[in-house]
């Protein structure tokens, strides 16, 4: 079996250390109303564990109010942690549509520095009831938003599954991610499951022949919930052409569903 997480290992992730702010709101004023969104960035992970807990757990039912539907528009079914198959709790997190219009970094050996628009979509998959692998859904668009004619062009999209397996014998728990992608590759990305944050490292990657993007040779993708709405997405990766490791895009999301 190939070697899943080299890093754990390695120097690489001390660059990674990653500060969340976590903004915590007081009630001051007691008589506005509350908004209707959460106010504790573990609200997915809660809910997705025990429901009732929206019911019976005062700490949930206070700062969940989105994801236990206490108020607002009841929530897209795909998009439902309520609904979220036991085996994938752990990333409920990552459950919903996340957006950053221009915040995209992207960086290149060959061309300047520049910025871009993204949209990430994790849902519950079709599968999710009856599969013994449930899954979720990922698919994600990034345009660019530095044309002449000020009309975004959409550069990259991704689609795939993420998936949860848990090893027994080293009780942990690991996740997968395998993506097609619009520049003719595809990959299968493994990494470990920690809370509120997954690091994959890319263990397999098929690429069409006439792709105009250099091959890669390694690849970590970062995701980490800074807050209950905000996701930062990194990766990095070293090319044929590159031949070290190099920050590609960074991203912060903002959660604009649900
Ligand atoms: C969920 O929590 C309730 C109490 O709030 C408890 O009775 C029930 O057993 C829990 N369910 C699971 C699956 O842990
Ligand atoms: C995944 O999402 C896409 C786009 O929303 C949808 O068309 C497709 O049916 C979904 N597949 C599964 C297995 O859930």
């Amino acid at each position: 079996m190939i070697n899943r997480f080299p890093w754990s290992s390695s120097v690489y992730f001390c660059h990674l250390l990653i500060i969340s702010i976590v903004i915590f709101h007081t009630s001051s004023d007691a008589k506005i109303a509350p908004k209707c969104r959460d106010t504790d960035m573990n609200c997915a992970v809660w809910v997705a564990s025990n429901s009732s807990d929206c019911e019976n757990v005062e700490l949930v039912s206070s700062h969940c109010l989105r994801t236990c539907q206490s108020c607002g528009e009841p929530i897209d079914p795909k998009y439902d942690v309520k609904l979220l198959p036991p085996k994938l709790k752990s990333i409920a997190w990552m459950v919903g549509r996340w957006r950053s219009e221009f915040g995209g970094k992207a960086f290149f050996p060959t061309i300047p520095k520049f910025t871009y628009g993204e949209q990430v979509d994790i849902t519950i998959a079709d599968n999710a009831e009856d599969a013994r692998t449930p899954l979720l859904n990922y698919t994600a668009f990034a345009w660019d938003i530095n044309m002449p004619d000020g009309d975004p062009t959409e550069i990259h999209s991704e689609n795939g599954y993420i998936a949860i397996d848990y090893d027994k014998e080293q009780e942990k728990e690991y996740v997968s991610l395998n993506t097609a992608m619009s520049n003719g590759f595809m990959t299968i990305e493994e990494g470990e499951s920690g809370p509120n944050q997954v690091k994959f490292r890319l263990q397999r990657i098929g690429r069409i022949s006439f792709s105009h993007d250099s091959a890669v040779r390694i690849m970590f993708r970062e995701w980490t919930l800074l807050d209950e709405n905000r996701l930062e997405a990194r990766l990095l990766m070293t090319t044929t052409i590159t031949r070290r490791l190099m920050e590609h895009t960074a991203v912060i999301y903002k959660k604009i569903y649900p």
